[in-house]
């Protein structure tokens, strides 16, 4: 029988999952309750996160798992108050934080570049290259107080190769490719590991797959399986960055 510190890595650990309502963030956060974590499920949508909250709980129940479940905390990652006082509810109810998941992000407005209006290329940033700049400007300093912890910030391959019409989003994802590789040798010596996954299509609401087999596509729990993995990492090793593609073709 493998001992609860082996089925249950994360016990005692405090993650938060920026955009755990829907998708890719809910599939993490689930995983990483199933590991033993208590979950701080961010979004802007509550109704969306209690669900989430309400399968983590029934998740717990089911496996055993040593997890004392989930806080809600409604936030928008492009507001910085709301990022800091999310900091603040954290360091006030737990005094700690071990991981932290950099996920919410949206795809903008599809069309090439020269029809973009600027109010969607700023939101497109705002929200998926200043919002982490936010989440781990607030949040660092409480997992450096605390001796140390893990950031993963979700990129995707579209942050690797030229993507026509989706220029905005590209970018973004370029952009977080680079703060993710700097910030990371800049919190390695304050034992913070920061590592960026890159995924292609995942199968969620996210865009459009007109085509594609939905199957053959990575799903949510694919990438929520990388993260689990970064995150039981022996304490001496640091996987910087994952790239993920289907197996075949969708
Ligand atoms: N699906 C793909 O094909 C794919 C591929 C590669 C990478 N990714 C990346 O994976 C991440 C998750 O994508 P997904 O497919 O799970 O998308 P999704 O189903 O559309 O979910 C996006 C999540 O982000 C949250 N969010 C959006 N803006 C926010 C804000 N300002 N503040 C806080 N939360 C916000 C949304 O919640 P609220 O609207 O309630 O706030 C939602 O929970 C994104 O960063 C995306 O770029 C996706």
């Amino acid at each position: 029988m493998p001992s609860d510190s082996s089925k249950f890595p994360l016990q005692d650990q405090i993650a938060v999952v920026t955009g755990a309502g829907r998708g890719i963030g809910k599939s993490i956060s689930l995983k990483l309750s199933e590991l033993g974590a208590h979950i701080v499920l961010c979004g802007r949508s509550r109704e969306a996160l209690d669900e989430t909250a309400a399968e983590i709980t029934k998740l717990v129940g089911e496996t055993g798992s040593k997890s004392s479940g989930s806080t809600v905390t409604e936030c928008d990652v492009t507001n910085l108050g709301s990022v800091e006082a999310l900091a603040k509810k954290i360091e006030t109810g737990f005094q700690r934080l071990d991981i932290l998941v950099n996920n919410a992000g949206i795809a903008g407005e599809a069309g090439p570049l020269l029809k973009l209006s600027p109010e969607s290329w700023n939101e497109v940033f705002n929200t998926n290259l200043r919002g982490v700049y936010y989440c781990i400007r607030s949040l660092a300093p409480v997992m450096i107080k605390a001796g140390g912890g893990h950031i993963i910030n979700i990129s995707s391959l579209a942050g690797k190769n030229p993507v026509p019409n989706l220029s905005a989003y590209s970018a973004s994802k370029w952009g977080l490719n680079g703060l993710s590789y700097s910030v990371a040798e800049e919190l390695r010596p304050q034992n913070v590991r920061v590592s960026v996954i890159c995924p292609g299509s995942v199968y969620t609401d996210f865009s459009p797959h007109a085509g594609k087999s939905t199957e053959k596509m990575l799903q949510a729990s694919d990438v929520a399986h990388a993260v689990a993995m970064l995150v039981t990492q022996a304490p001496q090793s640091f996987m910087s960055e994952i790239l993920m593609r289907p197996t075949q073709k969708p």
